[in-house]
């Protein structure tokens, strides 16, 4: 696929440079899905990881301790399978062959005969309990834990060269020595490496580390070589497949939402982190939630977005705050974030236990359809997601996000749902069963969610709106030609520096990115003064691909958004079927009643939507694909 004229050139310069040649292909129709489909990713992973238990100060019996009780507790059974060691097995790279050491101080099983260290039977080991493996490195030179940790007792030691752990410069050696070797079967690569080593640093200067002029700057896009690093993390998925022939691997990108990586990793790995790292406190699993809340259209089987990791059993999440545990437990499966446990389930209590091993919460993150929840209803107080899954029902989470008890109010149509039939709702917490019609109130408690299963009669009973399957929706072309900060995340305190420096202001790309039911920059739909309640809001000059799975007809209601600002280009809308043009709405000005396209898509497989107009624009204009539908 053709790269985004802004990736190609960077922030600072994509207007001039957008040719005309290059942005009339990218809106071409490409006749395929084209986000990255190779790995083991058809479902969100799930597992479990060392770090948020124990940091970098790792060891065999730890690892095993957890994955033990992963098997005996029942969570294995459950699909919990991936057992990852993170920061903290490596000793140091031979600086002759190359080749990684392990930690045989902390891993003796790694010692091997020959004087050499393999972590084979480890893997072995976690694979005869049914288990896969998951090992972590990092995309520079130098780790995080090299660069903050300190536990230095647990870092990588001698000469500089010996210490250069990372992947930069040893891709496919390291690759083929982790998943070939030693039969590793997940990767997660990190990246302060490539945003930490700037010559100024004093530990640069010392002579600790070498430099690596930052491709990163976390604080600004403007300042970050978005192409650079998408080329990096390209490069190990290469290798990943070159390295695994029966694609049983998952690639876990780790840049923490920098470099504009939660509009580029779903055409690169499997799961990718949007923001920085979570910490049991509530405001920052909020702040971590919120970076992926409104990224449904990004996600889909292949490609997960990934708030991070659980922290379920540890601070405000431990045994004795089990409603804020059931919160994080509950909105980490309605965002088909990866489940991964962080914590020493050696010391899990069984109610604890319990909420990890909730069967049916679990059943709305390993939904085949892969449909990440889409907000129905946004406020900072209350928040209420809704997930479509595979059998046509769906699951509905009202969250309280404050610390006072809260009455709100559920209405059919949040569900699209008809308000005169029955709406039945089953709490998948409690078992409780309700029936009602129209509205429903329920009292949340502080920080509570409630979970629901639901069932009604469907609005549109003869298929699906386009933003109920997000699962199956690519955004191949945004629009977006600059890319901007999302500043709709949570704000609290960050916990490592307190409340110095002058706030926590937004820094993660992909504002501005299509969206299920909102427009791009999270306002309600609307043409011509015309409202839309479902749709698809993207900007102009944009390409969404949809899965078609059977349907016959899609329908929509298209025009140029109220909230277009530049306005001086008419928007035509095109819909093309497995690549050819089935219909076109004509040019549509700001300010034009909404009109009907509609195209027979019986047989087509991949049905995609265009909004382009005749020149390039510097900043496109919000569209609407109002009530855009597949139906039978
Ligand atoms: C980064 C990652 C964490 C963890 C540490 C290890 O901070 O975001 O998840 O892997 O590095 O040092």
């Amino acid at each position: 696929m053709a790269l985004r004229p802004s990736l190609l050139f960077g922030a600072a310069c994509a207007v001039a440079l957008i040719a005309p040649a290059a942005y009339a292909d990218e809106l071409d129709p490409a006749g395929k899905w084209t986000a990255y489909e190779r790995g083991a990713a058809d479902l969100p992973p799930m597992g479990w990881n060392s770090w948020n238990a124990f940091g970098v100060a790792i060891d065999e019996e730890k690892v095993l301790g957890s994955a033990n009780i992963i098997v005996s507790s029942g969570l294995a059974a459950k699909g919990y399978r991936y057992i990852n060691l993170d920061e903290g097995w490596w000793a140091r790279r031979n600086s002759t062959t190359g080749r990684m050491v392990i930690r045989t101080d902390r891993f003796p099983s790694a010692r091997q005969r020959n004087g050499s260290t393999s972590f084979r039977p480890l893997t072995d080991r976690l694979h005869a309990m049914g288990l896969k493996a998951g090992i972590y490195s990092e995309i520079g030179r130098n780790s995080c834990g090299q660069l903050y940790s300190e536990d230095k007792s647990s870092l990588p030691t001698g000469t500089v060269a010996e210490r250069e752990v990372g992947l930069h410069d040893h891709v496919d050696q390291d690759i083929r020595l982790y998943f070939e070797e030693w039969g590793f079967d997940y990767i997660k690569v990190d990246g302060c490496g490539i945003r930490g080593l700037p010559a100024s640093n004093p530990r640069v200067i010392s002579g600790e580390f070498r430099e690596f002029p930052p491709l990163i700057d976390s604080d600004s896009l403007g300042r970050t070589n978005i192409p650079a690093v998408r080329a990096l993390f390209t490069d190990v998925s290469q290798a990943l497949e070159r390295h695994n022939s029966d694609d049983d691997f998952i690639f876990s990108i780790c840049i923490w939402g920098a470099a504009d990586v939660r509009s580029w990793a779903k055409n690169v790995g499997n799961m990718s982190r949007t923001s920085e790292d979570i910490f049991p406190i509530w405001g920052r699993m909020l702040f971590n939630l919120d970076s992926a809340s409104r990224r449904a259209l990004y996600a889909h089987p292949g490609s997960w977005n990934d708030p991070d990791m659980l922290y379920i059993g540890t601070g405000d999440f431990d045994a004795d705050h089990l409603t804020e545990a059931r919160t994080h437990f509950s909105m980490w499966a309605m965002l088909n974030a990866p489940l991964i446990i962080g914590y020493d389930l050696r010391r899990a209590t069984p109610k604890l236990l319990e909420i990890l091993g909730n069967t049916k919460v679990i059943a709305l993150n390993q939904d085949p359809a892969g449909n990440q929840a889409v907000l129905a209803y946004d406020t900072d107080d209350t928040q209420f997601y809704v997930k479509t899954l595979s059998d046509g029902t769906k699951a509905v989470a009202l969250l309280n996000r404050t610390s006072a008890p809260l009455q709100v109010t559920l209405t059919a149509d949040q569900l699209k749902y008809l308000d005169d039939g029955d709406v039945t709702l089953e709490n998948l917490w409690t078992g409780d069963t309700i029936t009602f019609r129209k509205e429903h109130e329920f009292a949340l408690a502080p920080r509570e969610t409630l979970v629901f299963k639901a069932r009604g009669t469907r609005t549109l009973a003869a298929g699906y709106y386009i933003s109920e399957m997000p699962g199956s929706v690519n955004p191949a072309v945004d629009g977006i030609t600059v890319p901007e900060a999302e500043p709709l995340t949570y704000r609290g305190i960050l916990p490592w520096q307190g409340t110095r420096g002058n706030g926590e202001h937004p820094r993660y790309g992909g504002w501005g990115g299509a969206q299920a039911d909102m427009t791009p920059y999270g306002d309600q739909l609307a043409v011509a003064g015309h409202r839309f309640f479902s749709g698809i809001g993207v900007l102009a000059n944009s390409r969404l691909e949809v899965r078609n799975n059977g349907f016959k007809r899609f329908s929509a209601t298209v025009g140029v958004d109220d909230t277009a600002r530049d306005r001086s280009q008419p928007v035509t809308f095109f819909v093309y079927g497995d690549g050819r043009l089935l219909a076109e709405s004509g040019p549509k000005r700001f300010g034009e009643a909404p009109s009907p396209i509609e195209a027979d898509v019986s047989g087509v497989k991949l049905v995609e939507l265009v909004a382009r107009t005749a020149e390039p624009m510097r900043f496109p204009d919000p569209v609407t694909w109002g009530e855009a539908a597949l139906t039978r």
